[in-house]
């Protein structure tokens, strides 16, 4: 893209770490919405899409699982996100997924965030954790690093303003920008099969402008886009950049980490996917 025609765009953040530190709670208290109780066990099966807005700024939070199984969803979602907030619960601390999300944040050469969750229990240790994330080369601006740490309680919703307030801050600092007036470029973050829909794909825009009646190769998969909804179900005609929106009307199902393009006709998109 020629420098002129990119504009300031929203930050979009993976939220990582290891399981049951926190993740989808701290979500759940960013959008004061209640998510966990619908999870199968309370397990983060899949990475799932999110907007919030605070005054005018948009925000989108990717949330990872932290089961050891998921090791290459929490790197896509690393790779698709500008900024990693990775939570560590306070009277768990540094846990092996803790340190895998940290090994993703650096490889796709992402700053970091770190959020002590669970601050309210009886065997938290702030302390103890920057100590430990310290010994991973993770060192808190306190203790002379570059790395800001905030403490939080997913449940109490203490230090949720904090953190969001950091998360501007570090986006600022990024100058995240795109082009609005492109042909969209996108990476799906979760698919499935719905019985009445047919295939659907959540796809977050990284570049670019998709609208309806696009016609698009998403990884195997080709098609023209039907049908776009938003995280709080809303229709959209157009997703600019840094928006996820679930999408229908493709041929089949496609998988996450897949690269959406935008291409002229729906000839040629067949003949693309079908060449894979
Ligand atoms: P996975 O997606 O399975 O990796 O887990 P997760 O990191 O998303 O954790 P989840 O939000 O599912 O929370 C795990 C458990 O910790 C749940 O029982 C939460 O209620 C609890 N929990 C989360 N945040 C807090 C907190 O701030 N304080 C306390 N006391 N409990 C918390
Ligand atoms: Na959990
Ligand atoms: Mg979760």
């Amino acid at each position: 893209d020629d420098p002129k025609d990119l504009e300031f765009r929203s930050p979009v953040i993976s939220v990582m770490g290891h399981v049951d530190h926190g993740k989808t709670t701290l979500l759940d208290a960013i959008r004061k919405t209640k998510h966990v109780d619908t999870e199968a066990g309370g397990i983060t099966q899949h990475i799932g899409a999110s907007e919030i807005a605070i005054n005018d700024q948009k925000i989108v939070f990717l949330d990872t699982p932290g089961h050891e199984a998921f090791t290459s969803m929490r790197a896509r979602g690393a790779k698709a996100t500008d900024i990693a907030i990775l939570v560590v619960a306070a009277d768990d601390g540094v846990m092996p997924q803790t340190i895998e999300a940290i090994n993703h944040a650096r490889a796709a050469e992402i700053p970091m965030i770190v959020a002590i969750n669970k601050i309210d229990k009886p065997g938290a240790n702030a302390d103890r954790v920057k100590q430990e994330l310290t010994e991973h080369n993770v060192v808190i601006e306190d203790w002379g690093g570059d790395v800001i740490a905030v403490e939080v309680s997913a449940i109490e919703g203490s230090g949720i303003d904090q953190l969001l307030e950091t998360i501007l801050l570090v986006a600022e600092m990024e100058e995240l920008k795109a082009n609005p007036n492109r042909k969209a470029l996108g990476i799906v973050v979760e698919a499935n099969l719905d019985k009445g829909r047919g295939a659907v794909a959540t796809v977050l825009v990284k570049n670019g402008t998709l609208n309806i009646g696009d016609n698009v190769v998403v990884g195997l998969a080709s098609g023209k886009v039907r049908a776009m909804i938003n995280d709080s179900g809303k229709r959209l005609k157009k997703a600019g950049p840094a928006t996820a929106v679930e999408i229908t009307g493709l041929s089949e199902v496609p998988k996450a980490g897949d690269k959406l393009i935008v291409v002229d006709d729906e000839k040629m998109a067949r003949n693309i996917a079908a060449k894979r």
